[in-house]
């Protein structure tokens, strides 16, 4: 028996949702609690699977870890007795990768498989090792396994060729404790990695500047146990800001920080969606046809790749044609063949999707190829005549806390079943 969400289409979604903790956050901050011997709490964790994944690998490494209710984690550090990150348990997500940065950086040895996750192209780690090398660490791969290890870490300077959200989250884990000063130039600017920043600042770690393409971090002797707080998650508020406007709906979206989803609101705007903001939440608002815009995928604060996929479908309903260029993701429109089987009309050219609008698509069983193209498929059947069925839901389950529950509240007709 398969799960799968069924959506029945054609309602307008109304009311008001509570936004959760950022997922690629929360992914990296769990790893990076190995890098203290303490106690770590870390609050308002999303209730999804990467995040049950990693506590796993976490137990995995020695380490204790409870979860309570309401998304709080406690990681005891004080117990690892291992560098080496389960196989199979890393390889089911990108962001195991994580626990190289974190076992390098406090144990100067650290051992992880080449990461798995969504399937949007050739997900390439060459920066990461370049920054640990530049650390003087030594790194190997044998066999799908990343071997790092040093004598000792040196802070360094390090630029990077593309300003990579993960090797940045890396670099920063494996200098904190490095003698010296290390700078990374070209950093990603993502809300996650200033939250990453500010967990390492709470366990007494020195990282100055995240958020800007310069990022500094001064080697400290230990980190001790802290409590954080994981932001709220700016991609979970954007895919529910372009359902609401899809389903032509008035939905009011809380624990949202506005300047977070500045791309979204602007690029909606201009397309004459109403959008209202206010201190900690974000009310979207559609009443008539929006019209067509080119969208084109950017490093924060751009465009955010993760939305270019259920922005298409918004995009389907417009009236005229848009542009979309994904200069992200090696190979994001995978999902385009399932929505026109849905009857869209988008050709794709290498990085670029033409999209035509003023489609009325229609309901049929569907796959979710990767985390936000089943966010675009969900976003589909809310608007397709007739019924929806997505497969492959596991990979909506790694991203998306409470999907159904979190739709059916705004009004949609939306349920998962077991079918064979
Ligand atoms: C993170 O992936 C996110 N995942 C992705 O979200 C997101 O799409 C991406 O950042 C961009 O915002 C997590 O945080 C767990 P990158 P990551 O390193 O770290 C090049 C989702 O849906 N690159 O910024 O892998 C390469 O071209 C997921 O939540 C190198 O060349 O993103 C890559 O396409 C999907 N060498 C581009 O940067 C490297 O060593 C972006 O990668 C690393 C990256």
């Amino acid at each position: 028996m398969k799960e799968k969400i069924i959506i029945e289409g054609g309602k307008k979604l109304t009311g008001v949702l509570n936004i959760s903790g950022n997922k690629n956050s929360a992914v990296a901050v769990i790893p990076a609690a190995v890098l203290s011997g303490g106690k770590c709490i870390i609050k308002n964790l999303p209730n999804i699977k990467d995040v049950y994944h990693l506590k796993d690998l976490l137990e995995k490494l020695g380490a204790g870890v409870e979860m309570s209710d309401g998304g709080t984690m406690t990681v005891d550090g004080s117990t690892i007795n291992s560098y080496s990150a389960d196989s199979e348990a890393a390889k089911q997500m990108r962001a195991s990768y994580y626990f190289i940065g974190g076992l390098l950086g406090r144990f100067k040895k650290a051992e992880a498989p080449f990461p798995g996750g969504c399937d949007i192209g050739v997900r390439p780690i060459d920066l990461h090792i370049k920054g640990f090398e530049a650390l003087g660490a030594r790194v190997t791969i044998e066999h799908g396994l990343i071997k790092a290890e040093a004598e000792e870490l040196k802070g360094a300077p390090i630029y990077l060729d593309f300003a990579s959200v993960g090797a940045t989250i890396n670099i920063m884990l494996a200098a904190c404790l490095a003698t010296g000063t290390t700078t990374i130039e070209n950093a990603a600017k993502e809300p996650h990695v200033v939250d990453v920043a500010n967990f390492l600042n709470a366990m007494g770690a020195n990282v100055k500047g995240a958020g800007t393409d310069i990022i500094k971090i001064k080697g400290v002797k230990e980190l001790k146990g802290c409590e954080h707080t994981i932001i709220p998650d700016f991609i979970e508020a954007g895919t529910y800001m372009i359902a609401a406007a899809a389903t032509r709906g008035d939905v009011t979206l809380k624990n949202v920080i506005p300047t977070h989803v500045e791309a979204i609101s602007a690029k909606m705007k201009e397309m004459g969606i109403e959008i209202f903001e206010y201190e900690d939440s974000v009310r979207v608002k559609c009443e008539k046809k929006p019209k067509a815009v080119n969208v084109k995928t950017l490093p924060y604060p751009g465009f955010p790749t993760d939305l270019q996929q259920p922005m298409v479908v918004l995009l389907s309903t417009a009236d005229g044609t848009s542009i979309v260029t994904e200069t992200v993701s090696e190979s994001r429109f995978k999902y385009v063949d399932e929505l026109k089987r849905m009857g869209a009309k988008i050709k794709v050219e290498d990085k670029v999707a033409v999209v035509e609008g003023a489609v009325n698509l229609m309901g049929t069983s569907v796959y979710s190829t990767d985390l936000r193209a089943g966010a675009a498929m969900v976003v589909a059947g809310l608007i397709a005549g007739g019924e929806t069925i997505i497969g492959n839901i596991k990979h909506i389950d790694r991203g998306y806390e409470f999907l159904e529950d979190k739709l059916r509240s705004l009004g949609a007709g939306i349920r998962r079943v077991e079918l064979d």
